[in-house]
């Protein structure tokens, strides 16, 4: 579109301030601010401000929720069969090159307080690796043991590309094959004050932020991501955060559930640890299977209980889901607002311009941002199946700087994994009564991928590493 026509448009639509200082821009200036607003689509954001600010639509709908069915793991009274049988399902597929990884990761980390995309951050007992060494790691295994090298998608965001990029350049790709490695950008949102109107990071640029998890449904049909899938004839994609490091980025169960019972997105729960625990809720409302946010579920309902006096609406999200490609590609190109992802409005401190065209950082929130969230696609998932995961094997995020979902949490949660794992392999370990060993080891997850895998390794050492402060087993 011609910069007349673009400047028109954002006129035309009430957000001409977003060009008051156009002419006194130099052309570099002019450029990235063209190249911003391009990325905007002036209309979409009035129908925004219509639903989420001036209507304060954010409310979430809470009429006829029902907590969510699932299924239980054996040991809680699953069917054992059918477990068995999604197991062999999925090992099935992972052999047959049916399924991708696929990791979000372009989200800012502020709570972390850590200056680099989150990939980075090292998260291991000993070897201090980072997350995306620890995924790439436990790729490789999977890829060796289905004998079928792994996929792996990773969605990144304008701000933390390029250093993402030169990550896995510089490691190598931690010995995964770099054709396999695919980073792709996820897109962009402005940021608009209370009266809906667009807000500038200076007089160049747009104040804008990257688009919410749920963009990466159009991201990876935007990237060519899907079109790749087809040719190599993945099916599905494994989503995970990148935030964390238990999580089994590759699971035959959870895949063969998916694929047999012809899902387009599955999705792991754990039981809620405690009412208040900050992850979103699994429930029915009316046929559909949606996850209700811990900030949009009143107190009160998140700590009702049942007839056996445990929590109503346990089943928590742990973010884990499988997604059929061609579901993704169908969300991503709908564009009936029946059928396709809405807008959530966060009210954030943005830095912006004041009406004097001075850069200010407000000390409250002054702004709204607008995001997708991926399990919003759950209601529109033909066959949407939730399964039971253990915890203590998929799931201890860093998210924080201290306190829970911190970095030492997590540190002492692959701590008490590695110890489970030796004493299933007849080692007697010493622990506290929470599990955790008293020495730091660690182990690769090329040497053991769970506790499975890591058995079968420990068995053919010989003789068998005594256990000390700083033991590392790897292949
Ligand atoms: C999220 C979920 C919550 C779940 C919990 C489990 C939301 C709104 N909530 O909470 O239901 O129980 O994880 O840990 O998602 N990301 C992007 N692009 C973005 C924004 C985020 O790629 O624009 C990625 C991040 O890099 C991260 C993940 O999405 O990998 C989660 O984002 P975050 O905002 O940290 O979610 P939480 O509030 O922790």
């Amino acid at each position: 579109m011609a910069a007349h026509d673009l400047i028109e448009k954002f006129q035309e639509a009430g957000q001409g301030q977003v060009f008051a200082y156009f002419d006194q821009l130099d052309s570099a200036g002019q450029k990235r601010l063209l190249a911003d607003a391009a990325e905007v689509d002036p209309v979409e954001i009035a129908a925004l401000n219509e639903s989420l600010l001036q209507s304060k639509g954010a409310v979430v709908d809470l009429s006829g929720l029902e907590p969510a069915p699932y299924e239980p793991l054996p040991e809680n009274g699953g069917n054992v069969a059918s477990w068995q049988a999604a197991r062999a399902a999925g090992e099935l597929a992972l052999r047959a090159g049916r399924v991708a990884a696929f990791t979000v990761a372009g989200g800012q980390g502020t709570r972390l307080g850590y200056d680099g995309p989150k990939g980075t951050f090292a998260v291991t007992p000993l070897k201090q690796k980072t997350l995306f060494q620890v995924f790439a790691e436990k790729l490789l295994a999977a890829g060796q043991r289905y004998g079928k090298p792994l996929h792996w998608f990773i969605m990144t965001s304008l701000q933390n590309h390029e250093a993402t990029e030169s990550f896995f350049a510089e490691h190598v790709y931690f010995g995964l094959d770099a054709d396999h490695v695919h980073l792709f950008k996820q897109g962009r949102m402005p940021a608009v004050d209370f009266d809906g109107k667009i807000l500038m990071e200076s007089r160049d640029a747009i104040a804008m932020s990257p688009d919410g998890h749920g963009g990466s449904l159009r991201a990876l049909d935007r990237s060519g991501a899907l079109d790749l899938m087809e040719r190599e004839r993945i099916d599905a994609l494994s989503y995970f955060q990148v935030d964390n490091p238990l999580v089994r980025c590759i699971d035959a169960e959870f895949i063969g559930w998916h694929f047999l019972r012809e899902s387009e997105m599955s999705s792991k729960m754990v039981p809620k640890a405690y009412s208040g625990e900050k992850v979103g809720h699994f429930c029915r409302q009316g046929e559909g299977l949606v996850v209700v946010e811990y900030s949009d579920l009143p107190a009160a309902v998140q700590e009702e209980t049942d007839a056996a006096g445990g929590l109503r609406f346990k089943a928590g999200s742990i973010a884990i889901h499988i997604l059929d490609r061609e579901f993704i590609r169908r969300m991503a190109r709908s564009r009936s607002t029946d059928e396709s992802l809405s807008f959530h409005r966060a009210d954030k401190k943005v830095p912006s311009l004041d009406v004097n065209g001075q850069s200010v950082k407000s000390t409250e929130a002054n702004g709204v941002k607008f995001e997708l969230f991926v399990f919003d696609a759950l209601p529109f998932a033909r066959n949407p199946v939730v399964i039971e995961t253990n915890r203590a094997d998929d799931f201890s995020p860093v998210k924080n700087a201290k306190g829970v979902d911190s970095a030492q949490t997590c540190r002492d949660d692959q701590l008490r994994q590695f110890a489970r794992w030796l004493r299933a392999a007849g080692k007697d370990v010493t622990t506290d009564e929470s599990g955790l060993p008293s020495i730091a080891i660690e182990v690769a997850p090329t040497f053991g991928y769970d506790e499975e895998t890591f058995i079968e390794s420990w068995k053919k050492l010989s003789p068998t590493p005594t256990l000390a402060d700083g033991l590392y087993l790897s292949t």
